[in-house]
């Protein structure tokens, strides 16, 4: 999409991050200091920016050769169009470039937006984790081979 740019986080748009993380993910909201922390401890931490507004954000932990999708969420206003496919894409091929083989991730098993997305780029579903939410929800456990996903060598 024209305008749309995903690149390494700064500092100052932590507040617009957090901004966005209230309104995705309210009560369960990751803190302001937990994202300071990503930023400092050398997560792959990336936004998305339209028209010079951050309006989504992606992170994810590398261990070795494993990596972890911690978070992605787009402000509302501003999904369908493709942001949250070029922050997972981008922070795919980051983990791919650090030899990561496989990458994890849990998603709430109702999210279909998310897990529609994570499918699209070829995850799939290990295991059902009952009642993993605090609301007592579901999760699905999910992982992606890498060295299979045509989307990020292709
Ligand atoms: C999940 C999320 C990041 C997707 O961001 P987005 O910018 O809207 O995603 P895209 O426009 O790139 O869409 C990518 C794919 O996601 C899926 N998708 C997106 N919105 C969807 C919806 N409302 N219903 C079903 N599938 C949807 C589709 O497979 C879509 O691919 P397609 O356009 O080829 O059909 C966004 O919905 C969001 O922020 N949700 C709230 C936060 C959240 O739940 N994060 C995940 C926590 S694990």
């Amino acid at each position: 999409m024209e305008s749309l740019c995903v690149r390494f986080v700064k500092e100052k748009d932590l507040g617009s991050v957090f901004k966005i993380e209230k309104l995705c993910f309210g009560s369960e909201a990751y803190s302001p200091s937990l994202f300071s922390y990503f930023l400092t401890t050398g997560f792959v931490f990336l936004v998305a920016e339209f028209k010079g507004l951050i309006i989504g954000y992606c992170v994810a932990e590398v261990r070795n050769s494993e990596g972890l999708i911690i978070s992605i969420a787009v402000h509302p206003k501003y999904r369908g169009m493709g942001a949250g496919s070029a922050l997972l894409s981008k922070v795919l091929s980051l983990l791919d470039s650090k030899r990561v083989e496989k990458v994890f991730l849990q998603v709430k098993k109702e999210n279909k937006a998310a897990v529609n997305l994570y499918s699209k780029f070829g995850f799939e579903v290990l295991k059902v984790l009952k009642n993993y939410y605090m609301d007592g929800s579901d999760a699905y456990f999910m992982q992606l081979l890498l060295k299979h996903s045509k989307t990020v060598k292709g």
